[in-house]
């Protein structure tokens, strides 16, 4: 029998007209310590947060869940050329969680990464940005890992939402308005209304000053529900 692919939730913050970050991809303290203490939470209770090589570049995130009690996720990135900075804030604490390149072509810099207590894992049929997602999905199902915290950035989220392999989309709208900036969703190919992504079911509830909006896409069982979190 196939191993199934884990469980997906999608989660950004954004600004009331749509944008994760600024034009110059500033994106720290979007949302409110509330709704911070809600993305900690969400990511203790996946077995895994992913990100793009985009945000770690950008951001320097830990991907941690230090604002809440319980273990932190595998942090996984999607870095198809092994690009993630020897000095980074994940590459120097793999030791409060495991870092997970997953990556393609000749991972030229794997021994380095390696050495510094990476975990590259080579994904076949991973052709880069927008496809290769089920080749993901299973590699890390192959891991043993059963839901995916999937944190950004743009280009991410966009890939995932337009593959049809997410389970949960989970937005915190911000009472900002940025303008020209980075758009949290970019082109699905939604051309008629019809075509556009609906869910089975969704909720909404106010969190401090932020609106946060949970779209379930598929019947399957949230992580937390199963472990029995918060
Ligand atoms: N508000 C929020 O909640 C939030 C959360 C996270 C990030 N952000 C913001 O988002 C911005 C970064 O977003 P971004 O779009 O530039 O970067 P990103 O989505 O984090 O990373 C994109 C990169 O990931 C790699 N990649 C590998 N496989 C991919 C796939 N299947 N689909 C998409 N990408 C894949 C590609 O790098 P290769 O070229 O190496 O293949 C691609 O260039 C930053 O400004 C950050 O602050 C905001």
């Amino acid at each position: 029998m196939k191993t199934p692919l884990p469980y997906v939730t999608v989660s950004y913050a954004q600004s009331l007209d749509g944008r994760i970050a600024t034009k110059s991809g500033d994106s720290r303290g979007l949302g409110s310590p509330e709704s911070l203490v809600l993305a900690h939470q969400l990511r203790r209770d996946h077995q895994a947060i992913l990100v793009g090589i985009g945000t770690v570049l950008t951001d320097d995130p830990q991907l941690t869940c230090r604002l809440v009690q319980g273990r932190n996720p595998i942090r996984v990135i999607l870095d198809t050329e092994l690009r993630l900075p020897l000095e980074s804030k994940l590459a120097t604490t793999v030791s409060q969680a495991p870092v997970w390149l997953l990556y393609r072509g000749n991972g030229a810099r794997k021994g380095e990464l390696e050495a510094a207590g990476c975990r590259c894992l080579k994904v076949n049929d991973y052709p880069g940005a927008g496809k290769g997602l089920p080749a993901v999905l299973g590699t890390l199902a192959n891991q043993g890992v059963s839901s995916v915290f999937v944190e950004g950035g743009a280009q991410v989220i966009t890939s995932f939402l337009g593959s049809g392999l997410v389970d949960r989309l989970i937005t915190v709208t911000v009472p900002v308005v940025l303008g020209k900036g980075i758009e949290a969703v970019g082109d699905l190919g939604v051309v008629n209304l019809t075509q556009a992504l609906r869910p089975l079911s969704w909720k909404r509830w106010e969190l401090g000053p932020d609106q946060v909006t949970e779209l379930r896409f598929t019947p399957r069982q949230a992580p937390e529900e199963i472990l029995g979190g918060s």
